[in-house]
């Protein structure tokens, strides 16, 4: 992982360009299984999904197949471990996992028997059962009969594994994006929905769909009545991050980057009611939260006209963190410099994506699906913080990409990915432009991932035009 990465950080401010060997090729897909998949931390699941000893799950990524169970209450080191799903003996998977299955789940486990011989493992994956092993003469022992551990880790009430059992530490590798976000506590807020579905796009042509608001003004129209999305991205090694901005320098202000904003035009009170309004409802009630939705919904009783627009968020941001405090949702204590670092949503290498609030979470995971480039397991998920014991009881539903089913934005989203799969392959179509200021999140985003694969460097175009003195 700790390659020489032969683009740097300070290029992408530029114009580069990149190959479409990654969401194309086959041979790119069979690569990642080698030298992508088992070699970096990836989210498996959230914790609150495994909460009592025994509950396990299986994390399905390419051809590996991975069991995680509980083994120990609470939050300790080795209370969850994870395992490779395949059977020492030959190879049978533990666990079956038939393509199309989410995960295979269950509680009360307390050993895995391989349906082939019957070898048998406990939680510990330390095998307690080999039919005959004195015919193997003495050959065998607990190193080559137990079953291959996989490194895990628990940040932000999400567990990561790597199979990688050198890799470095999680929070290393997390680095600026945990020091940044770990603020939000994210580990107390609870799945309010989960939805995923089989996509007719390669897992990039998915994840890259919601790295940039750039895209909103010709994707997502209707937004644009109530707020601008003019937006600056940045690279944080691995990981990028993308926040509002301002086209024009003289109205930049920190508050303007994340998703609790003003909404633009005359009166703030009732441009940030519409526009928070407008995002909870389209986007599937996940961009914000009832609190802060009826709390915007009070600001033109509660304000005299003419209040300016950061007033108008302070107070906005004071009733609705009182509001969740009488109902025992206490908002985390996050310094304006960190919410400000912290802008809009987060690209959380490979696979993750985070637009978070200081309340709730709108995350995406994409995953490829079988051997076909042109295709992905799509997966979105709302989390928020709920007052104790009172979130709602959620599982993985597969649904089909509708407005019904995942709001009406994005379906505006779904309705690009296939389409940007289909013309990537047009003989035509010279490679991505991605635009140096709104989209490094995307650029630093293979920036990396050709480190890891050693093929598919971004080549600079056009360096950043040197600013002239005044
Ligand atoms: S393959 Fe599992 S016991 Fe033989
Ligand atoms: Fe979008």
């Amino acid at each position: 992982m700790n390659k020489q990465v032969n683009i740097r950080v300070e290029d992408l401010e530029g114009a580069v360009t990149y190959p479409t060997d990654a969401f194309l090729s086959r041979e790119y897909l069979e690569a990642e299984k080698h030298l992508l998949w088992p070699r970096v931390w990836q989210m498996a699941e959230r914790v609150e999904d495994i909460p009592a000893v025994g509950d396990w799950f299986t994390y399905n990524v390419a051809d590996d197949s991975i069991i995680v169970i509980r083994v120990a209450e609470g939050t300790a080191p080795g209370a969850i471990k994870a395992f490779h799903n395949v059977c020492p003996h030959r190879g049978r998977q533990l666990v079956d996992t038939p393509p199309g299955v989410h995960s295979v789940r269950g509680h009360n486990r307390k050993s895995f028997v391989c349906g082939f011989h019957g070898w048998t493992f406990n939680a510990l994956g330390e095998n307690t059962y080999i039919l005959d092993p004195q015919d193997w003469g003495g050959a065998l022992n607990p190193e080559c009969t137990s079953l291959s551990p996989v490194k895990l880790d628990v940040w932000g009430g999400w567990i990561f594994i790597n199979m990688d059992l050198d890799a470095e530490p999680l929070l290393d590798f997390l680095g600026d994006a945990a020091r940044i976000l770990s603020h939000f506590e994210f580990e107390k807020m609870r799945y309010k929905w989960r939805k995923w579905t089989v996509y007719p796009c390669n897992w990039k042509t998915g994840l890259e769909a919601f790295m940039e608001p750039y895209h909103v003004a010709g994707t997502h129209t209707q937004l644009l009545a109530y707020g601008d999305y003019y937006a600056y991205s940045k690279a944080y090694g691995m990981h990028g991050v993308s926040g509002f901005d301002q086209r024009d320098p003289q109205f930049k202000m920190s508050e303007s980057s994340t998703v609790t904003r003003a909404g633009k035009g005359e009166d703030p009170r009732l441009s940030t009611y519409q526009l928070i309004r407008e995002n909870y409802e389209t986007l599937n009630y996940a961009a914000s939260t009832e609190t802060l939705v009826n709390a915007a919904s009070r600001l033109v009783a509660e304000l005299p006209e003419g209040t300016p627009a950061g007033d108008v968020i302070a107070h906005w941001m004071k009733s609705a963190k009182a509001d969740d405090a009488a109902r025992g949702v206490i908002w985390p204590e996050i310094p304006p410099e960190i919410l400000a670092e912290a802008g809009l949503a987060w690209h959380v290498f490979p696979n993750m994506s985070v637009l978070q609030g200081v309340t709730f979470a709108l995350c995406y995971r994409s995953r490829p699906f079988g051997d076909d480039p042109n295709q992905c397991i799509f997966e979105s998920y709302a989390i928020e913080r709920y007052p104790e014991g009172g979130e709602p009881r959620t599982e993985w539903e597969e649904s089909e990409p509708t407005a019904e089913n995942w709001g009406s934005v994005l379906a505006q989203d779904f309705s690009n990915m296939a389409w940007v799969q289909r013309g990537m392959k047009s003989h035509g179509f010279r490679g991505p432009l991605p635009n140096p200021h709104q989209e490094r999140k995307v650029t630093n985003f293979h920036r990396n991932l050709a480190d890891i694969m050693g093929r598919g460097t971004p080549s600079v175009i056009a360096r950043k035009p040197e600013t002239q003195p005044a």
